[in-house]
């Protein structure tokens, strides 16, 4: 039994997230959508938001399910009894600091393996924030999220 956990703020969750986690889904026996609480990040939308939010993004993913946690990934994983982290890598900027998360998960838990899937060239520039910022202006960002998340952007900037 494989079991990957793919971790993340999903504040709020993209297409380009969506790839990584259906590709997961198809290489592992199951997958856990790990949303990180991010507290230093300042997150637009609560932890509950962005887990319910993912939840419903990966309603269809029979053998993905979607976690909140706080705390050490490496804790969250073992707690979760999991093998792998999956890991999105989009243009070289990931690279360094994908680079340095992987070593320190490594050196905190030598049974965890880190995998990386590429982004296909769609999804190279898409990003959580860069949505927030098109939807903080009123830009559509129906191409780049589910419709459901598209819809809880507009109601978060409404306000
Ligand atoms: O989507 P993000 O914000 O790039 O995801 C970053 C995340 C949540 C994967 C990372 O910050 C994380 O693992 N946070 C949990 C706390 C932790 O384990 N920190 C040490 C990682 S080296």
């Amino acid at each position: 039994m494989k079991r990957a956990v793919t971790p993340g703020t999903f504040d709020p969750i993209t297409f380009g997230h969506l790839d990584v986690i259906t590709r997961a889904a198809q290489l592992m026996d199951e997958v856990i959508v790990a949303v990180a609480a991010s507290a230093g990040k300042n997150p637009l939308f609560t932890l509950e938001e962005r887990a319910e939010l993912a939840r419903e993004a990966t309603a269809h993913l029979s053998n993905v399910r979607v976690e909140p946690f706080s705390g050490l990934l490496v804790d969250f994983a073992r707690a979760n009894e999991a093998q792998v982290l999956v890991k999105g890598l989009r243009a070289i900027t990931d690279f360094e600091y994908e680079f340095q998360q992987a070593a320190l998960n490594y050196e905190l838990a030598h049974e965890l393996e880190t995998v990386f899937i590429m982004s296909p060239p769609q999804y190279m520039y898409l990003s959580s924030s860069i949505v927030r910022e098109l939807s903080s202006f009123g830009s559509p960002v129906d191409q780049f999220v589910p419709p459901h998340v598209a819809e809880a952007l507009a109601r978060k900037f409404a306000k």
